[in-house]
């Protein structure tokens, strides 16, 4: 959640952050903001998009050299011009900008009012930069002291950058609990919560680590611990490129991420996936291999689209590798008090690799000695560093909210790891590894195949944009594609949706069905068919609209339902990775044709880096 960019160097600052902060909107748009430090330090920040601040700035001084900008998600404090930041301390002497949650804030502002410090904002982050200013002047100490004092005292996530008016040589950056990445560039540096806005500058990154604290000179960075040694910074190359990070021509980032999926699951399994060879490697499993083979129950946590994600990966564990799983809410399980036993293995699903109570759902779970692995896209952040070892999904960089290439890129790697462990197993023979193999070689071609026809799909939106409910149903494989295709509807379009198991309907559910209400089932070709034909026939007795996903050429749903869409046949376990497809588009499409902003949808963001 929030955005935050920092440059310092001999660049004009304004163009790093505006460009960064555009590059950042989708961890926040409620309120954007720079600071630009020239002979003093200019502010400008509002309410709305980073294209609002562009508006607000025309015709003001914004040049300068070092600057910080942001853009935020509001937590503490409605989104409005004062909470927006950059905040200045009292004096004026630090201005900051913050993502993450003080959580003793409220007593550190009462106890600085009672020493008179005034505030002008609702937030947290104010009360930090008063903080340091106070330390600051009480202690007569220097601006790093000052920041370090200060956050000794805090509790809670920061990711932050200071600026200091006193010491107008350098920016002053910290981490706990929230990504901060620093881009090397020559002589100069840039400072962002995630790489997206410094690989068009640099692919030289540097990832802070929990209590790091940087001190940056145009010249010169240092790099100290918690306990104030001084580290050497790691110095990482970025593997993505700019081109991935923009719209390719498409209208918007969620309809190109849809379209990329043939692409990125190919990535996800390339070099991993062999057509002629009897292995899967994933080496990043390999030190962890036989533990994952004997273990006797897989915990598997995540949030939103990954848990979803997440509970394919229990039928495909426990359908091919007869391995017991139990899929979890992250937030969940952080606060109870779960069972782990010596023999359980904990996955943890996540696209940004920065959710925060997936985060503290991984530290529990190694606090009770618990093997974790990780299933991440994004290389280099906070998951894949606190995890035991994993898979990277290689989906490439993910920009529209609503997650699409990630979630088949997820069901691809947990894919992967069943067939591989029941094939260590003993249980999958040659013959139908071969043939696993073969097919799975053949699910991007069949995601072409559907993205077809996004014409047809998009005739079906227009006729249900206006609806106000609607139901998802599924069985097996299935069900949480139906949690999935109400996920995508419902974040992006506001139509309420919910997904349920179709065998549950009639526990519930059913009591909502009129002629107003489309449910949509996906119903292709596996073990449970007969059983969600049954369901069908029970919503058009009660006059509900049936959009059924249907395997080609099916006849028997097709003479029932009001809309089919065909996708082509597939083995049960990839059956997933196909008809998922459909519904992100099915939703897409309405989304745009009710208005709504697809890519950043309403009080949403991309990486929920709070609780
Ligand atoms: O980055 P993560 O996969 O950990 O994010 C978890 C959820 O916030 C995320 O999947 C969210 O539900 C999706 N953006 C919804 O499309």
């Amino acid at each position: 959640m929030c955005g935050i960019v920092a440059y310092i160097g001999d660049r004009e600052a304004l163009p790093v952050l505006i460009n960064g902060l555009k590059r950042l909107e989708y961890r926040g748009y409620d309120s954007a903001g720079v600071a630009i430090l020239n002979k003093e330090v200019n502010i400008y920040k509002c309410k709305g998009k980073v294209s609002d601040l562009e508006q607000f700035m025309e015709g003001k001084d914004k040049t300068g050299k070092i600057g910080i900008g942001h853009t935020r998600w509001a937590t503490h404090g409605e989104p409005n011009d004062v909470n927006a930041h950059p905040h200045q301390s009292y004096h004026g002497k630090f201005t900051i900008i913050h993502n993450g949650i003080i959580e003793n804030y409220a007593r550190l502002r009462t106890r600085l009012e009672e020493r008179g410090v005034k505030f002008q904002s609702e937030t947290d982050t104010e009360v930090l930069a008063n903080l340091i200013e106070y330390i600051y002047e009480q202690g007569k100490t220097d601006a790093e002291l000052a920041v370090r004092l200060a956050l000794s005292k805090v509790i809670g996530a920061y990711g932050l950058v200071v600026l200091c008016a006193d010491e107008p040589d350098k920016l002053i950056a910290a981490r706990k609990g929230s990504p901060l990445v620093i881009g090397v560039g020559n002589e100069e540096y840039f400072l962002a919560s995630d790489a997206t806005p410094i690989v068009e500058y640099t692919k030289s990154v540097i990832y802070l680590n929990d209590g790091d604290v940087a001190i940056i000179r145009k010249e010169q960075l240092i790099l100290k611990t918690s306990g104030q040694d001084m580290s050497v910074p790691k110095v990482t190359e970025l593997t993505f490129d700019i081109g991935e990070i923009d719209k390719g021509g498409y209208e918007h980032f969620m309809l190109k991420e849809i379209f990329e999926q043939p692409r990125s699951i190919e990535d996800t399994f390339r070099g991993r996936v062999r057509p002629d060879d009897l292995e899967l490697h994933l080496g990043g499993l390999y030190q962890v291999m036989p533990k994952l083979v004997e273990a006797k129950r897989i915990i598997i946590i995540g949030c939103g689209t990954s848990w979803h994600a997440g509970l394919v990966g229990e039928y495909l564990f426990e359908d091919l590798a007869r391995t017991s799983v139990e899929v979890e809410y992250a937030s969940e399980f952080r606060y109870r008090n779960p069972i782990i036993n010596k023999d359980d293995i904990v996955i943890a699903i996540s696209q940004s690799g920065e959710t925060a109570d997936t985060l503290a759902a991984i530290k529990l779970a190694k606090e009770q000695g618990a093997l974790v692995l990780g299933i991440c896209n994004v290389v280099g952040s906070s998951i894949p560093r606190e995890t035991d070892a994993g898979v990277y999904t290689h989906a490439g960089p993910e920009i529209g909210v609503a997650s699409t290439k990630a979630f088949t890129c997820q069901v691809t790697v947990l894919a992967m790891m069943a067939i591989l462990v029941g094939k260590k197993k003993g249980l999958i023979s040659e013959e139908r590894f071969k043939n696993l193999i073969h097919e799975f070689t053949l699910v991007p071609g069949k995601i072409e195949k559907i993205l077809t026809k996004a014409d047809s799909i998009k005739k079906l939106a227009a006729l249900y944009k206006d609806a106000t409910n609607s139901l998802y149903l599924g069985r097996g494989y299935l069900f949480p594609v139906a949690l999935e295709g109400a996920l995508k509807l419902k974040e992006i379009s506001y139509i309420h949706a919910e997904g349920y198991p179709a065998a549950e309907m009639k526990h519930g559910p059913i009591a909502l069905i009129d002629d107003k209400m489309p449910v949509v089932v996906v119903a292709t070709k596996d073990s449970s068919y007969e059983k969600i034909v049954s369901n069908i026939q029970e919503v058009k007795a009660r006059n509900g609209i049936v959009i059924a996903v249907v395997t080609e050429g099916d006849t028997v749903i097709s003479g029932m339902a009001d809309h089919v869409i065909e996708i082509p046949d597939a083995e049960n376990v990839y059956a997933t990775l196909l008809s998922v497809v459909p519904l992100q588009l099915f939703s897409y499409y309405i989304a745009v044709m009710r208005g709504c902003n697809v890519d950043q949808p309403r009080n949403l963001a991309k990486s929920v880096t709070v609780e």
